[in-house]
């Protein structure tokens, strides 16, 4: 059997990432969304253009964070290769470091999905520039990437050398793409999980973020150095500069069910006050009264697509019809990206090869 047509539905990172395996594996693909990359209207909704972004390794409390954990692996190993060929791409390593004042159990044990595969991973002890109540601190080796121009680069990859088309269109129902395209193979990554009569999975839910973007030196310490202080409080304080020139991120908020896309003051003071503490270093511009500030480009929102019970990887057959499901990935589609498309293939190619054998 030839090679199938598959149309992808969604050209979030996660999007992208499946018809870039799929194309590259020599699948017909046929990408439809709303929003793709080179929109000049930048969309609150279309998420992937607002992520940090970072790979932050995470100790795994259920069997759906080792599953995700295991996607970042793949994303990481991709990412590895990625850098070297495609500088374009934007993936740059840094030192990663963690800073926790209430560490969970994970932590404190060192839980092998955390540090599994990451280069220079070390426990931090007895450092006295850390800031007041971290507990626990560990440092390694981990990828920053500026999401928009990687974004950029998947877009151009995949319709000027692999061959992908796109339709930019929104649809009220998985069954319009499988209508519009004329293909049985489907990939769902709409992030929110398009349903196939009409409607968004039920499980799913916004997690309102909101950062800020920052002009830094080109010779500050957070050049090359990503953190995440997580707060006994709750709060996650975090820093993630945007290779290529994009500004450097500092976040943020995490509010669950939140849709307000308009970035609030009271959010931008309440970051920057934490930010004293944890980051001076960030605080590079003079104000008038001889103080120092942070410089700030912007301050903008996203909606992290999250999912009661984790991200949904599976397919789902209809007579010759085969869905494969990739959504729901919440504060972890970039490092997720690569190892998430590549499961939701792997599925959909199983589920084709047990067909054609009926
Ligand atoms: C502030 C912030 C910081 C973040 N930081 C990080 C980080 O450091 N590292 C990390 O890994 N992740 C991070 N994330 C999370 C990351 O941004 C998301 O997990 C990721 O972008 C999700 O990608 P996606 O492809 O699933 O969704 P999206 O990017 O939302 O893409 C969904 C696509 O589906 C299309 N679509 C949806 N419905 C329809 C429809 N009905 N018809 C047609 N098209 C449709 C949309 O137009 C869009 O193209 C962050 C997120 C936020 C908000
Ligand atoms: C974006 O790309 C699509 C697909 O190639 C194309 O149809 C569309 O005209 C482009 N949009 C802009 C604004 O260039
Ligand atoms: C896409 O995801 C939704 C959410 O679970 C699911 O209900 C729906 O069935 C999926 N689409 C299709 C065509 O199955
Ligand atoms: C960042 O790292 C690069 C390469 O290791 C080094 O050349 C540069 O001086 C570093 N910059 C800062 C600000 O530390
Ligand atoms: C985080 O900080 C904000 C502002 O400083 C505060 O209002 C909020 O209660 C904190 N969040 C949690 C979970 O404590
Ligand atoms: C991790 O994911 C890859 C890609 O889907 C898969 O081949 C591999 O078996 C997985 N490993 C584990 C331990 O689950």
């Amino acid at each position: 059997m030839s090679n199938p047509k598959v149309v992808v539905v969604g050209a979030g990172v996660v999007g992208l990432s499946a018809a870039y395996i799929l194309a590259q594996k020599g699948y017909k693909v046929v990408v439809i969304s709303e929003y793709l990359p080179n929109d000049s209207y930048k969309a609150p909704e279309y998420t992937s253009l607002w992520a940090g972004a970072h790979f932050r390794p995470f100790p795994s409390n259920s069997e759906s964070d080792v599953r995700e954990s295991n996607y970042t692996r793949e994303t990481l190993k991709f990412f590895k290769k990625l850098s070297t060929e495609h500088p374009e791409s934007t993936i740059q390593f840094v030192k990663g470091s963690d800073w926790v004042e209430a560490p969970s159990d994970g932590y404190k044990n060192l839980d092998f999905n955390y540090y599994k595969d990451l280069d220079n991973f070390k426990v931090v002890t007895g450092d006295s520039s850390l800031p007041k109540g971290v507990n626990f601190a560990a440092s390694y080796t981990t990828w920053v990437i500026n999401a928009p121009l990687y974004l950029q680069f998947l877009f151009m990859q995949l319709r000027d050398h692999l061959g992908v088309s796109f339709i930019k269109r929104r649809l009220n129902s998985l069954k319009e793409a499988e209508q519009l395209s004329g293909a049985k193979y489907i990939v769902n990554a709409t992030a929110f999980g398009l349903q196939y009569e009409s409607g968004y999975d039920p499980l799913t839910y916004p997690i309102r973020g909101q950062i800020l973007l920052l002009k830094i030196p080109s010779d500050n310490r957070y050049r090359n150095e990503t953190v995440t202080h997580q707060g006994a409080d709750g709060n996650w304080t975090y820093v993630i500069n945007r290779p290529f020139d994009g500004g450097c991120v500092l976040g943020g908020t995490k509010q669950i069910g939140d849709r307000d896309p308009v970035p609030r003051e009271s959010e931008v003071k309440a970051i920057k006050d934490r930010a004293r503490t944890l980051f001076p270093e960030l605080f590079v511009k003079e104000t008038e009264n001889g103080e120092k500030d942070i410089d700030i480009i912007k301050s903008y929102v996203g909606f992290r697509p999250a999912r009661k019970g984790g991200s949904r990887v599976d397919v789902e057959k209809f007579g010759s019809k085969v869905i494969a499901h990739a959504y729901g990935i919440g504060g972890m589609g970039y490092e997720s990206s690569y190892g998430m498309a590549l499961h939701a293939i792997k599925l959909l190619e199983d589920a084709i090869t047990s067909q054609s054998k009926l």
